[in-house]
């Protein structure tokens, strides 16, 4: 198990460095830049490109309801330079905790990487941050995320952190107009009673 406390700094795999944080409201803009480029690059979101993004405002509150919330978070990883927190966003990672006494020790994990950053190590950086920030959660016992029956090399990522297959969700998603399954992951997180 790798420990990656937030805030972190460090470099790539490349030797480039690289800065992991909590994303908060004054990030609303770079983090919808960072969305708007990822679900145009690449086919594995469930969000297309089509779809429509929120606007600046409400992703400040949706940012903001992250940071507040016990169960939720979102890593954002940056290059590091002035002015600080200013850069583009090149990689993000975000828990989402059920909001009812049932699921609140539930969260949804997604994530996504610039294309011209893959292959760096961020995605794993990210992935190692989110889970040492989960195993600390006073609430949180598991990580579920879904992960496209196609996207192979995400799978593998998140085999290699704990996660386990859990089932297929059968043509779940739709892309140019043929359906493909989505396979459903989980890793159990903190606590004495985890
Ligand atoms: C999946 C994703 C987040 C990985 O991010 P990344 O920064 O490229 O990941 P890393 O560089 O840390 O690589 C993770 C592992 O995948 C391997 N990998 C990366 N790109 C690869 C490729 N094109 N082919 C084969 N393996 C690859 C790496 O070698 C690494 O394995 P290792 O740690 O054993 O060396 C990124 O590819 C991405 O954003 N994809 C599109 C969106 C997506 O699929 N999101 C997940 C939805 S469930």
């Amino acid at each position: 198990m790798t420990l990656f406390d937030v805030p972190w700094r460090g470099i790539d795999r490349l030797g480039q460095p690289l800065e992991l944080r909590e994303a908060g409201r004054r990030d609303a803009a770079r983090y919808l830049e960072h969305i708007a480029l990822i679900v145009a690059e690449t086919p594995f979101m469930l969000q297309s490109a089509a779809d429509p993004l929120p606007d600046i405002a409400e992703q400040k509150d949706i940012l903001e309801e992250y940071a507040r919330r016990e169960n939720c978070v979102c890593i954002v990883a940056a290059r590091p330079g002035p002015p600080p927190g200013k850069q583009p966003i090149i990689g993000s990672i975000t828990l989402v905790g059920g909001r009812g006494r049932r699921t609140a020790h539930a969260a949804d994990l997604s994530m996504g990487v610039n294309r011209v950053a893959w292959g760096r190590g961020i995605g794993g950086v990210l992935l190692d941050a989110v889970l040492t920030w989960a195993r600390a959660s006073p609430m949180l016992r598991r990580v579920s995320l879904s992960v496209y029956s196609e996207n192979r090399v995400a799978a593998a990522l998140y085999r290699s952190r704990g996660f386990a297959e859990e089932g297929a969700l059968r043509r779940y998603a739709k892309w140019d107009g043929r359906y493909d399954d989505l396979i459903g992951m989980g890793v159990a997180v903190g606590g004495p009673d985890a």
